[in-house]
């Protein structure tokens, strides 16, 4: 856990223009900057940034957030590390709490690693550049193998000197401790002299997501050298191969872009596919991928294509381990290059767009793939092929989840297809699949069983929305679109003058019953002013900015306006946030036509904004109020209606004639509506 002053000490430092100006060029536009949307395509820029209010809005896809989510969002980050990251790029020191001291010396561990990893890696670029050695053999080798600087320079490639201590003595010498050198895998013992682990080898440094480096594959130069032809870090605090992909930091955008992640063997491959503009490319290692490798793909899109070589050992290990990316609910698709070639020997030979074209015209949905290999291992021995349907029916069963529903039927249909037999019959197997899952699992913990029952399509199909529940659902949107604008109103216009008070008194004063609010989130917020500001401060939009629940945090990123230069277009989507439509819409709901006032002063607009949205909610209360009433019609004057009614200024006099009878009261409604009508109807 990252301690709450750590984390205020980020917030503090936190620059949103700074942190999003790091990934999106900015233009000043008035008081906020515009740029192109970094998470949509766009040609003309929609996205926005205020730096007075401390978020960005995209006026193109709706994307909003603070620098915080901003981060999260673009980097694909957890909150914790989205704070990590923040924390270093302010250079501010990261305290934990409440973890214990096995864990903090671990952390502390972790943390030198990673220094001494880069200490590594820039001593390693700088032989392989600056050395004699360096240029004469790692630089020729990497040139031999069609490397471009750029690309080398990009994946920080580096070197290790034949010599015997060459980075060991260095290291050493800038006082790194040398069992942190030989826990980082930089260093080993050898005749009991600690020597480079690395030497005469070309340096492949392996990122985290967010750029820290965990380890080092050093691949051997040397013809007819007999050691292994790659050395690897040993596991260690950060270095756990079954969590890492090679070249995800460099991949993670183009991923998140074009939604489908590429999957390779080797570290050579990695670069060749980049070098050839095909950015969205990892590296597993040669290993069959792991769940942890699966759900970090997962964050950055639901598509895994794996090119591999067409050799049996590749494929092999390719296949392994696959039923679990269907559980992660990951579309796999597998790509085979052709005649003993790798990705990279096959994008050299045959060039960038030739290499796309074949693996789109290639790509084989991954469980087809399967039935393929099974099919034809089986021939025609009938038990082998009857061991195939059941092997394809469990397959499709882990295809469990409601969403994926269809996607299941379909392949139940094209695998019946393919095998050749009843599609019904299959589907009975996949069902029984199924039930023998659920009864497994409700053999162990019955609580989940029964979440996994009702996530199950056969056993509870979605109901069809009525238009009576449509119709609700409508509503509901525009009532929660007026508690909106009432917290938007209190956020923005708090502090300033209304009436004998402030804005806040007024809006504190008369809205104290949750019940008249929809959206209970909204509620909170309300609530949590309340007793900020009877506490002696002023809060706004900002001071729930950063709030610890993120739905308070983002339902008030969601309803701040940001101001901003507008074109045409983006006008017209601004009127999602603007207060007008919601008026026009509201007058339209209730069947009156309307005409927008002229523009009033503008330091002025806000009293009309409160007394507007204010007497909206306070109809809803009256509403409230006579449905109530409705079912004890004599008792009509009930104090609660008279104070609200009170309320919303309609004298005491006119109530005494008014009330008494449902059919007042309905007047009563029409009056208000009227009395808004004198207020923004000419
Ligand atoms: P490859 O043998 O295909 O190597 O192993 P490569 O990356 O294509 O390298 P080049 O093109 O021959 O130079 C694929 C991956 O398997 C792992 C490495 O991660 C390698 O990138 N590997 C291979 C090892 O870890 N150790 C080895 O000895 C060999
Ligand atoms: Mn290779």
């Amino acid at each position: 856990m990252i301690s709450p002053e750590t984390i205020q000490q980020i917030q503090n430092r936190i620059d949103i223009l700074d942190v999003v100006g790091e990934f999106v060029k900015l233009k000043k536009r008035g008081s906020s900057y515009l740029g192109l949307c970094p998470f949509h395509n766009e040609k003309s820029p929609s996205f926005t940034v205020s730096p007075a209010r401390e978020i960005y809005k995209c006026f193109g896809c709706g994307k909003s957030g603070n620098a915080i989510g901003f981060i999260m969002e673009h980097e694909k980050f957890s909150y914790v590390e989205a704070l990590r990251w923040l924390a270093g790029r302010y250079q501010i020191e990261v305290e934990e709490t409440g973890a214990s001291p096995e864990y903090k010396q671990q952390q502390q561990v972790a943390d030198s690693l990673t220094i001494l990893n880069t200490f590594a890696q820039q001593y390693f670029t700088k032989t392989l550049r600056e050395s004699e050695e360096g240029q004469a053999v790692g630089m020729t080798y990497l040139a031999e193998r069609g490397f471009t600087d750029e690309i080398i320079r990009k994946f920080q490639l580096g070197y290790c000197l034949e010599s015997r201590d060459g980075f060991t003595k260095t290291a050493l010498a800038a006082q790194y401790n040398a069992e942190l050198l030989i826990k980082s895998g930089l260093t080993v013992q050898r005749y009991d002299q600690p020597s480079d682990n690395y030497r005469g080898r070309i340096i492949f440094p392996v990122h985290n997501p967010t750029g820290k480096i965990l380890g080092f594959g050093a691949r051997q130069i040397r013809k007819n050298d007999k050691s292994p032809k790659y050395i690897n870090t040993p596991e260690n605090e950060v270095y756990v191969k079954s969590r890492l992909l090679y070249g995800l930091y460099f991949a993670r955008q183009a991923i998140d872009k074009q939604d489908e992640c590429l999957l390779v063997e080797g570290y050579t491959d990695v670069l060749s596919l980049h070098q050839a503009g095909i950015e969205n490319v990892v590296a597993s290692g040669g290993t069959s991928l792991t769940q942890d490798q699966l759900r970090l793909i997962k964050r950055y899109t639901d598509n895994l294509t794996i090119i591999y070589d067409g050799d049996a050992a590749g494929i092999k290990a390719a296949l392994r381990g696959l039923d679990m990316a269907l559980e992660e609910r990951l579309h796999v698709h597998l790509v085979l290059i052709p005649d003993k070639e790798d990705p990279d020997s096959y994008v050299h030979k045959v060039g960038a767009p030739a290499f796309r074209e074949f693996v789109s015209s290639n790509k084989k949905d991954f469980i087809f793939f399967q039935l393929d290999v099974a099919l034809k291992d089986a021939g025609n021995d009938a038990s082998k092929k009857a061991a195939v349907v059941n092997q394809i029916a469990e397959t499709l069963s882990r295809i469990n989840k409601a969403e994926d529903f269809t996607r299941q039927q379909d392949y139940i249909r094209r695998s019946a297809e393919i095998l050749r037999i009843d599609e019904a019959g299959l589907n009975t197997l996949v069902n029984q699949h199924i039930r023998a899952q659920v009864a497994k699992l409700e053999s162990k913990k019955p609580g989940d069983a029964q979440a996994y029952q009702s996530a199950s399509p056969e056993l509870n199909p979605a109901p069809e929305q009525t238009q009576e529940e449509k119709d609700a659902f409508d509503l509901l949107n525009k009532e929660e679109a007026n508690e909106r604008q009432l917290i938007k109103v209190l956020l923005e216009f708090g502090d300033k003058v209304y009436e004998e008070g402030s804005v806040a008194d007024f809006i504190l004063a008369q809205f104290e019953d949750p019940d008249l609010f929809e959206n209970k989130a909204l509620y909170n917020i309300l609530d949590l002013y309340r007793t900020q500001y009877l506490a002696g401060d002023k809060p706004n939009t900002k001071t729930f900015l950063y709030h610890t629940d993120p739905t308070i945090s983002n339902l008030v990123i969601n309803i701040t306006e940001v101001r901003h230069e507008l074109s045409d277009r983006w006008n017209t989507r601004d009127e999602d946030l603007n207060y007008d439509t919601i008026r026009k819409g509201y007058l339209k709901y209730l069947g009156k036509e309307y005409i927008v006032k002229e523009e009033m002063a503008d330091q002025e607009r806000y009293k009309e904004d409160v007394r507007s949205t204010v007497t909206y909610m306070q109809l809803k209360k009256i509403k409230k109020l006579m449905k109530e009433n409705q079912k004890d019609m004599e008792r009509a004057q009930s104090p609660e209606l008279l104070a609200a009614l009170a309320q919303t200024q309609v004298t005491l006099r006119d109530l005494a004639l008014e009330m008494g009878t449902h059919l007042h009261l309905k007047e009563l409604e029409i009056d208000m509506i009227r009395r808004l009508g004198t207020v923004i109807i000419k």
